[in-house]
């Protein structure tokens, strides 16, 4: 078997579990996101892919870590490409389908190594109008949904690297019935998307910058930012939650 490719520095792990334990804000906003994902889960063994520095683990019970290679914080080495087929009840996975140069395929693995039923729910940064202008200016990764295109099969970059934060707002919205269409030969269906965070996320300084208002308002905001209509988050959300739901006689 091949290596696998590392299109994430995972030497960012260490400062980004600093900033993490030291921000209320960070937490409140990530918690929030993993309290949906957690809403959107069904009964079972839950896997995630790229757990990264484990955070989801805090807020899912029961979560099954993993990356792509075990590291301290996560036991199981899992490549997206080759997900156990251990029948799953949920897999999730957190900001790590946009590091995909293969993003369907990942998809099909995860197809296969769910229970009949199960679930797979992504949380991904959103390309929208404000997306794309919010993460040029304050985020390293590129965000280019004019990218995006089919076959969605990507090119790294020579050492390896590899992101597009524009993938899910394309994968599960411009290109929605193509992704729906390829995704019903693995039985699984578009259960739900809904765009989420507004101004409660950059108001974190998210993990490279500091926060601009305490925990408590920043959990307000999130409160205002649920009343915003879908219609309206399309054009203005910085993400979008994910599930899709496999046939329950596949
Ligand atoms: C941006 S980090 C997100 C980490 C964590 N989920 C979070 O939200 O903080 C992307 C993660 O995806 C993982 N990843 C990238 N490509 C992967 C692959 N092919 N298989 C498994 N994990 C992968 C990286 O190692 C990294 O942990």
């Amino acid at each position: 078997m091949s290596p696998p490719l590392l299109t994430y520095d995972l030497s960012l792990l260490d400062r980004s579990e600093r900033k993490w334990r030291g921000s209320p804000a960070l937490r409140a906003v990530y918690g929030d996101i993993f309290s949906e994902i957690g809403r959107r889960l069904v009964p079972g063994r839950t896997l995630e892919i790229g757990s990264g520095i484990g955070m989801a683990r805090e807020f899912i019970p029961g979560l099954v870590t993993s990356d792509i290679v075990a590291t301290r914080f996560a036991a199981r080495g899992v490549s997206a490409y080759d997900v156990p087929r251990e029948e799953w009840g949920n897999i999730v996975a957190v900001d790590m389908l946009h590091h995909l140069v293969e993003p369907l395929r990942f998809l099909a693995s995860a197809a296969a190594a769910l229970r009949p039923g199960g679930r797979i729910v992504l949380a991904e940064p959103a390309g929208t109008a404000w997306g794309r202008i919010f993460y040029a200016w304050f985020h390293h990764e590129p965000c280019q949904p004019g990218n995006v295109r089919p076959p969605f099969r990507f090119a790294a970059a020579p050492g390896g690297a590899f992101a597009n934060m524009g993938m899910a707002h394309v994968l599960f919205g411009r290109e929605r019935v193509r992704v729906e269409n390829e995704l019903r030969e693995h039985g699984l269906r578009i259960a739900g998307v809904r765009y989420r965070d507004l101004l409660a996320y950059p108001a974190t300084g998210g993990f490279s910058h500091r926060a601009l208002l305490p925990a408590g308002l920043i959990r307000g905001l999130l409160a205002l930012e649920r009343l915003v209509p879908q219609v309206l988050m399309r054009f203005l959300a910085l993400r979008l939650v994910v599930v899709l739901e496999k046939d329950a006689s596949a």
